[in-house]
């Protein structure tokens, strides 16, 4: 209790994923005089063997609970009165959420209300939630001169995207009703890392090193803005420390490919023949194109990103090689279920 009273104390929702587990270490690692509670329900995306390494860190608490549990959350603020709360915790995949949406209405819109409704009872210095560009729907392949900017009207495809999006509309109403301090974070899409295999990148990866078929939605033209997760991380930590309450912050690195582009890649860096590329049925409603204008987090407060495409695959790819045990006893287990339902109808079939 005494180390835990000079510390500064941080909730990460979330955290046994990919993009929180990342910034629960990145936290450890460059705040000694910080402590990291990670409150996260280890569904499907959750793994906690992911955390092992930090699992008896002094300063690090796991607790495995629903951000939607009431109860719980506001026992645990009342417990460890939280500085800063960082809300990465969600239901993440597109896909997943055509093909049932309500578990998403549900952990992301009334998980981040229950948040919200603690830290406003307990206190906290920020509420920060962790967003998605996909809240700004979609921009032409044919002009490469647009971006997403702060100020784009919200406009969402996917009932993941609508969640994310009431969830933002709600931190926003809670800071100007409520007065509650909040940050929200629009972030392209991350790779690197402890990434679940039923993303883009790691499931490219993880199906080329056995050989089996890259199944590509459409004719693989989308675009996406990729960007490597520590410089993810790195924004969000200057977000809460340096952002103004009440701001959006929109975060990318410029670096635009196409889903043919990224799967080509990972097939040279693996020396794997392109004949593994397999078109299938596109994704219903699939965004064409995303790209982030990240100005006002580089000119407020002075974020760049640190990792190029280029070296971000090449740790990537080797992170998957040096880490085989962790992505094979995912797949092993119920993800194989999930893959044969999802794909089975998908093959074969073009767009
Ligand atoms: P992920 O699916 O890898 O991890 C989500 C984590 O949340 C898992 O550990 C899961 O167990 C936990 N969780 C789910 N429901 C919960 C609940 N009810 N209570 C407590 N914990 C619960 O997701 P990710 O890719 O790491 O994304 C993290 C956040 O960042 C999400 O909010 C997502 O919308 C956002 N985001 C992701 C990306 C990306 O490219 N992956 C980009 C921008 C924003
Ligand atoms: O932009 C940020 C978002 O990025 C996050 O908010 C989401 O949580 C995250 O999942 C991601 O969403 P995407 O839908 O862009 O990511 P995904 O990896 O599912 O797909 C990336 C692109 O690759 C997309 O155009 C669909 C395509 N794709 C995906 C899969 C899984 C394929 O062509 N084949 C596939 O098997």
């Amino acid at each position: 209790m005494e180390v835990r009273n000079r510390l500064m104390n941080v909730l990460v929702t979330g955290g046994a994923g990919f993009i929180g587990s990342n910034f629960v270490f990145y936290m450890l690692n460059k705040y000694p005089d910080y402590r990291v509670v990670c409150l996260d329900l280890l569904t499907y995306a959750g793994n906690l063997s992911t955390l092992e390494t930090v699992m008896n860190n002094q300063r690090f608490r796991f607790v495995k609970g629903d951000i939607t549990d009431k109860e719980l959350v506001a026992n645990l603020f009342k417990e460890e009165r939280f500085d800063y709360v960082v809300n990465f915790a969600a239901e993440s995949h597109v896909d997943r959420s055509i093909e049932d949406p309500s578990i998403f209405l549900k952990t992301n819109i009334l998980g981040t209300q229950v948040l919200m409704d603690a830290s406003r009872a307990y206190g906290v210095k920020r509420f920060h939630q962790v967003s998605t560009d996909e809240v700004y729907g979609d921009l032409p392949l044919d002009r490469p001169d647009l971006f997403f900017t702060e100020k784009t009207p919200i406009h969402t495809s996917s009932p993941y995207s609508a969640s994310k999006a009431a969830a933002d509309l709600l931190v926003q109403a809670y800071n100007r009703t409520f007065k509650l301090p909040i940050t929200i974070s629009r972030c392209s899409n991350n790779y690197g890392p402890y990434q679940f295999p039923e993303k883009l990148i790691p499931l490219m990866i993880s199906r080329a090193l056995k050989d089996d078929s890259l199944p590509v939605y459409g004719k693989g033209e989308n675009v996406r803005d990729w960007l490597y997760v520590e410089d993810h991380c790195a924004a969000i930590d200057l977000i809460i420390h340096r952002g103004k309450d009440g701001e959006v912050y929109n975060i990318g690195g410029h670096n635009e490919k196409t889903n043919l582009e990224v799967v080509k890649t990972i097939l040279k860096e693996l020396d794997k023949p392109e004949s593994l590329i397999t078109y299938v049925k596109d994704r219903a409603g699939h965004d064409m194109r995303y790209a982030i204008d990240p100005s006002k987090a580089r000119s407020e407060l002075g974020w760049e990103p640190t990792t190029s495409f280029d070296e971000g695959i090449k740790q990537t790819i080797k992170w998957y090689l040096d880490n085989r045990s962790w992505w094979e006893n995912i797949i092993n287990g119920d993800y194989q279920k999930y893959y044969t339902r999802m794909y089975g109808s998908r093959e074969g079939a073009t767009a």
